[in-house]
Formats: structure tokens, C-alpha cells, sequence
């Protein structure tokens, strides 16, 4: 059975091969497990609540209409909770799409969402469709989203697939193609360029990567090997992000507690501004995960 609904979740396998799939829990519509021949490539945290009264710590949660907290309580936005609703909403099961590449889809409206939540989101005057799509290659992931403005008002949002990668050890990896493109540094509360010719990990790192050219490939680079290929569509930003030794600590569901030796998140996204959406018109971005490639190494100078 390529594609199996159980109550909580769906999951995918690849055609003739039950050593790749990807299962996606409804709750926040978070992917958390994709395997490749039996290898797991997204870490998901060992005290993850999967039940539903938390955000997945782990796997790849989805983030809309807010990534992170707005200072600005006078925008629509600002009296919503960090990252928003989508992730802590139960998405419904739209159905298989594609066959020969398994293909899964979800959807979420204002109907699935806690009417108190909601209501933080301009006083719940907006109306909305979203649509998550989530193939299954041989050897990749592809996950798109498609927004839609259903109402009367235009709105303002932020998307992030805030995808957390499973890697063998935080010190040993590398990732390239950043060198000389803008970035805010999260904890410094600095925008700066990063100048670094790779990105390399020896303390926490909280840093969004604006107006990547999507035609740039972000690699995990292990020890002289990709381990992870990241392609875009239509997603400016990148959140590249490890919370190192205190942060975990801080967290309750991060386990185990060096369980940030192993993860690394790379979240593309819209969150450097806002989409600013108009009544009746649509919005989508993709996100390609892919396990293959070869070292590119990518410049802007040409
Ligand atoms: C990242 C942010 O995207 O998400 C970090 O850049 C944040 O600042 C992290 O700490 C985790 O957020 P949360 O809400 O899942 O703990």
C-alpha cells in the first residue's frame, strides 16, 4: 500500500520499495520521518509530544502566518504565539495526488483552528486556504505549499518549512553557498554579511539568510560528503539555525539533551518580509530536499 491513513497520520511509500517513505503526522501536518533505503534523514527529538498538545520538536513543523514573535502588537500578526497556527492546527487529509511519484496532500482553513487562535490573527477577519503537497522521490522529498486569500481583505503573512536534518555531528559538518549574502544574526540582533566561505558550528547559531537567489543550492556538506541538497522555489529566506548546549537545555522537549549534535535545521522561507496577499489571489513556495548531488560550490560573482 503506497499511501496509509491511520487516525493520526499518513504514510507514504515509494512504488515497490517500503524502505523509502515519508510519514506526515495530521497534527500541524509536520513530516516527521523521511527515510531514504532505510535511512532516516530528519531528526526528531526524542520527547517530541506526537499527540498533539504541543509543536513537534522536530521532523519538519510548518510556520504561517508569523515566523517567530512580532514585537509590533498593533500588526495583524502580533498577537499570535511564536510561529504562528499552522503547526499546532490538525490539517485534513486531502487525498493522493500522484502515483508513480507517491503524493499526499493536506489542507487548512479557519475551520481547523482553535477559535481563540485564530481570533489572534486579526481579530479572525481573514479567510484562507492552505495547501501542503508532499512527494516522495527515490531519493528526494519535495514539499510545496500553496496559500490562497479566499476572503474580502488582503493580509500579511510569513511562511517557513522549518525542517530539522538528521547529521551524524554538528562539528564535522559544513554548510556552503551562504559566503556574501545578507543576514540577520538572531542573537547578535545584527544584520551583517556572512562572510564566512563555509558555515561551520562551534556555539549556538540563529541566523536568517535574506534574498538567497533561488537558483543557489544550500548544502550539508559531512566530512567531504553531501549529506543534503536544499533547492527552492520561491523562497527568499533561509533560517539556519543549531541551539547548541544552554538553548536544548532550555528546552523540555529537546532530548536527548545533546541531542543538538545530531540536527541541524535549514528553513527556507518567505520571513525577512511579509507577503503581502490580496483578496482572491494565491502564493506558493517549494522546498526540495534532495540526497544525491555532488559538491557545488557557488559564488555570486557570476
Ligand atoms: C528557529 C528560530 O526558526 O526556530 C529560533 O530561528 C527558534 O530563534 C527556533 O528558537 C525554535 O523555535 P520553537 O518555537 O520551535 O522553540
Amino acid at each position: 500500500m503506497p499511501v496509509q491513513e491511520t487516525d493520526d497520520k499518513v504514510i507514504v511509500t515509494f512504488p515497490n520499495d517500503d524502505t523509502t517513505s515519508v510519514t506526515v503526522l495530521k497534527y500541524g501536518a509536520t513530516v516527521i520521518s523521511w527515510k531514504v533505503a532505510g535511512e532516516e534523514k530528519l531528526w526528531v527529538s526524542e520527547g517530541a509530544h506526537l499527540d498533539g498538545s504541543k509543536p513537534v520538536r522536530g521532523g519538519i513543523p510548518l510556520v504561517f502566518p508569523i515566523f517567530g514573535k512580532l514585537k509590533d502588537e498593533s500588526h495583524a500578526t502580533g498577537a499570535l504565539p511564536q510561529h504562528g497556527f499552522a503547526r499546532n492546527s490538525t490539517w485534513e487529509f486531502l487525498g493522493q495526488v500522484g502515483e508513480k511519484l507517491p503524493s499526499v496532500q493536506f489542507g487548512l482553513g479557519p475551520e481547523n483552528i482553535d477559535p481563540e487562535l485564530y481570533k489572534k490573527w486579526g481579530g479572525g477577519k481573514y479567510d484562507f486556504t492552505l495547501i501542503f503537497t508532499v512527494t516522495l522521490h527515490d531519493d528526494a522529498l519535495k514539499t510545496d505549499i500553496e496559500v490562497e486569500n479566499t476572503g474580502n481583505e488582503a493580509f500579511d503573512f510569513n511562511w517557513l518549512f522549518h525542517t530539522y536534518y538528521k547529521i551524524p555531528d554538528i562539528t564535522d559538518v559544513l554548510v556552503n553557498n551562504l559566503t556574501d549574502e545578507k543576514c540577520f544574526d538572531q542573537l547578535l540582533a545584527e544584520e551583517y554579511i556572512e562572510k564566512s566561505p563555509v558555515v561551520q558550528f562551534h556555539e549556538e547559531f540563529d541566523r536568517i539568510y535574506k534574498s538567497v537567489r533561488n537558483d543557489k543550492y544550500i548544502q550539508i556538506i559531512d566530512k567531504g560528503k553531501v549529506l543534503m541538497t536544499l533547492e527552492r522555489v520561491n523562497l527568499p529566506d533561509a533560517v539556519v539555525w543549531n541551539p547548541w548546549i544552554k538553548k536544548s537545555e532550555g528546552m523540555a522537549d529537546f532530548l536527548p539533551k545533546l541531542g543538538y549534535h545530531n540536527m541541524l535545521c535549514i528553513e527556507p522561507g518567505h520571513v525577512s518580509d511579509f507577503v503581502n496577499l490580496k483578496a482572491g489571489d494565491k502564493w506558493s513556495g517549494s522546498q526540495i530536499c534532495e540526497t544525491h548531488h555532488d559538491i557545488k560550490q557557488q559564488s555570486n560573482i557570476y
